[in-house]
C-alpha cells in the first residue's frame, strides 16, 4: 500500500479508497454513472469503461449493469455512442435536441438519446478488469461474469468491426476521427491544423454550458474552437450520420494514433478473452487480425528520429508533430522495433515529459511543458489527466513492464491524495482544474489501491 501521507498532505490510502466510492455512488444515477455531477451529467462512452473499472474493486454486478447500459446504447450498425443521454436530465450543451440522432439517423437506437460521434475503444480492458475481480471473488460473481461475456461478446464484435470497416476502409492500421471530441482529446493541439481548415457556415445560434460550470474558462476550450466543434455536428447531420458519407463529406478527418493504439490492445484482449471462454475460431482470429492492423498502423507513424507516435491529417496529408501524450500510442500496444522503441521511453522519461524538472508529480502531462503550443491550466493543452496516467500504467503492466507501472501508479496516487478527483492537474503546482468529482479518476484511484 502506498503511504500516501509520506508525500505530501492529504488523504491516507484507506480514507482516499473511502472517498472514491462515495464519490461513485454519489454520480450514480442508477443504472448509469454520471461522468462528473454537474459539467458531464450523462454517461460518455469511455468514461463509462474506466468508471466500470473503479466499480468492478467495489461490486462487480454494478460494473456489469454500467457496460450494460452503454452496450444497451450501441447503434444496430455496431457504432457506440460517445454519450449516452440520462432521462431527464438536464444542463449539458449539445444535448439531444443539438445532436437529433433519433430523427435522423438510421442505425441510431429507439429507446435511447445518444450523441452521433465515438470516443476511444477502452471497452475491452474495462471487461478484462470486471473478470479478473470475479475470478477472486467466485460464486455468484463469476458466474455473473461469464453470463455478461457470453452475452456481451457479440456488442464488442460488433463494435470492433465497425471501427474497422467504417473508420479505417483501406486497411491502413489507423482509426479515422471526425471530430476532436471522437479523440477524447477535445482540444488537443494534436488537431489545431487540422481544426484551421474547418470553416464554420451557418451554425444555427448555441448557448455554452460548460463555461457556467467551469468559471475559469481559461480551463476550458474557446469559443472559436466550440463553433468547429458545433459546425461538424451539422456536417454530420447533413449526412443522417452515414458512416461512408460522413468519410466523404467531414471537412474534419485525422488518423488518429492514440485511438488505434488502443484499438490494438482493446482487439488483443478480446482475442484473448475470447480464446480462454470458448468464443469461435473465426471471431477469435479475427480479433488477433485487428490487433496486428492496428498494431502495424501505429508503428507505421513513428517519427524516426523519437519513435513517437504521429497522427495523420487524411485530408491533406500532413503528420503532426505536435509533443503530446499521444506520441506514446506505440507504447500502448507495442509493435515499434526494440531500438527505437528505447528512443520513445527516453522521450518519456526526459526533460521533454515525465522527467521536465518543474513537474510537480513525474507523471505525463497531456502537451509537453517543452511545446510551444503547451498551456499549462487548458484542458488537453498541458494539464496532467489521471486517467491518462492509469491508461499509460495498465497497459505497461500488460506488457510486463512492472517497475514503470508500479512508479506511475505510485505517482498518480501521490498526485490523487489531495481528494478532490479533479478531472485534470496544472502539472507545475498540481492545482486541480476542470471538473471536480470526476467518475474516473476515482475509479483510477480505486483499481490503483484496490
Ligand atoms: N468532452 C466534451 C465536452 O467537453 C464532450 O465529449 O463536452
Amino acid at each position: 500500500m502506498v503511504d500516501l501521507a509520506t508525500y505530501r498532505p492529504g488523504f491516507t490510502a484507506t480514507q482516499l479508497a473511502a472517498r472514491a466510492a462515495y464519490l461513485l455512488r454519489g454520480n450514480d444515477l442508477g443504472a448509469m454513472t454520471s461522468a462528473a455531477p454537474k459539467l458531464y451529467p450523462h454517461m460518455w462512452s469511455w468514461d463509462a469503461a474506466f468508471v466500470s473499472v473503479g466499480l468492478a474493486t467495489l461490486s462487480v454486478e454494478r460494473a456489469i449493469m454500467e457496460l450494460d447500459t452503454l452496450l444497451s446504447a450501441q447503434w444496430s450498425d455496431g457504432m457506440i455512442p460517445h454519450i449516452v443521454f440520462a432521462n431527464g436530465v438536464d444542463g449539458y450543451f449539445p444535448g439531444p435536441a443539438r445532436w437529433e440522432c433519433r430523427e435522423l439517423a438510421a442505425a441510431s437506437p429507439e429507446h435511447v438519446d445518444t450523441s452521433g460521434i465515438i470516443q476511444p475503444a477502452v471497452h475491452a480492458i474495462a471487461v478484462q478488469r470486471i473478470l479478473d475481480h470475479a475470478v477472486r471473488r467466485g460464486g455468484h460473481t463469476r458466474r455473473a461474469a461469464q453470463e455478461f461475456f457470453d452475452r456481451r461478446w457479440p456488442n464488442l464484435l460488433l463494435w470492433h468491426r465497425w471501427l474497422a470497416k467504417y473508420r479505417d476502409p483501406t486497411g491502413s492500421g489507423l482509426i479515422t476521427i471526425h471530430h476532436g471530441w471522437e479523440s477524447g482529446m477535445d482540444n488537443s493541439p494534436r488537431w489545431d491544423r487540422a481544426y484551421a481548415n474547418v470553416i464554420p457556415g451557418d451554425l444555427p445560434e448555441y448557448e455554452r454550458k460548460d463555461t457556467g460550470i467551469v468559471s475559469d474558462t481559461s480551463q476550458r476550450p474557446s469559443n472559436l474552437e466550440y463553433d468547429r466543434y458545433l459546425w461538424l455536428v451539422e456536417e454530420m447531420k447533413s449526412v443522417r450520420y452515414d458512416p461512408v458519407a460522413m468519410a466523404e463529406k467531414m471537412s474534419f478527418a485525422v488518423q488518429d494514433v492514440f485511438s488505434s493504439a488502443i484499438v490494438a490492445v482493446s482487439s488483443d484482449i478480446l482475442a484473448v478473452l475470447g480464446e480462454e471462454h470458448g468464443k469461435p475460431r473465426a471471431e477469435v482470429r479475427e480479433m488477433q487480425e485487428y490487433a496486428e492492423r492496428f498494431r502495424a498502423g501505429v508503428a507505421s507513424t513513428a517519427d524516426p528520429e523519437t519513435g513517437a507516435g504521429r497522427d495523420r491529417d487524411v485530408r491533406t496529408g500532413e503528420w503532426s508533430t505536435v509533443e503530446t501524450i499521444a506520441s506514446f500510442a506505440p507504447l500502448l500496444c507495442g509493435g515499434l522495433p526494440s531500438v527505437e522503441e528505447q528512443k520513445l521511453l527516453e522521450l518519456l522519461d526526459g526533460p521533454r515529459f515525465c522527467g521536465h524538472p518543474q513537474l510537480r508529480f513525474p507523471v505525463p502531462p497531456s502537451t509537453s511543458p517543452c511545446s510551444e503550443d503547451f498551456k499549462p491550466r487548458e484542458y488537453w493543452r498541458g494539464p496532467v489527466w489521471p486517467v491518462t496516467t492509469w491508461l499509460l500504467s495498465w497497459t505497461f503492466a500488460r506488457r510486463g513492464w512492472v517497475g514503470r507501472a508500479e512508479f506511475l501508479r505510485h505517482e498518480g496516487l501521490r498526485q490523487a491524495a489531495d481528494g478532490t478527483f479533479a478531472e485534470y492537474y496544472e502539472p507545475f503546482t498540481g492545482e486541480a482544474l476542470g471538473s471536480m468529482q470526476q467518475s474516473w479518476t476515482a475509479a483510477a484511484v480505486l483499481d490503483w489501491l484496490g
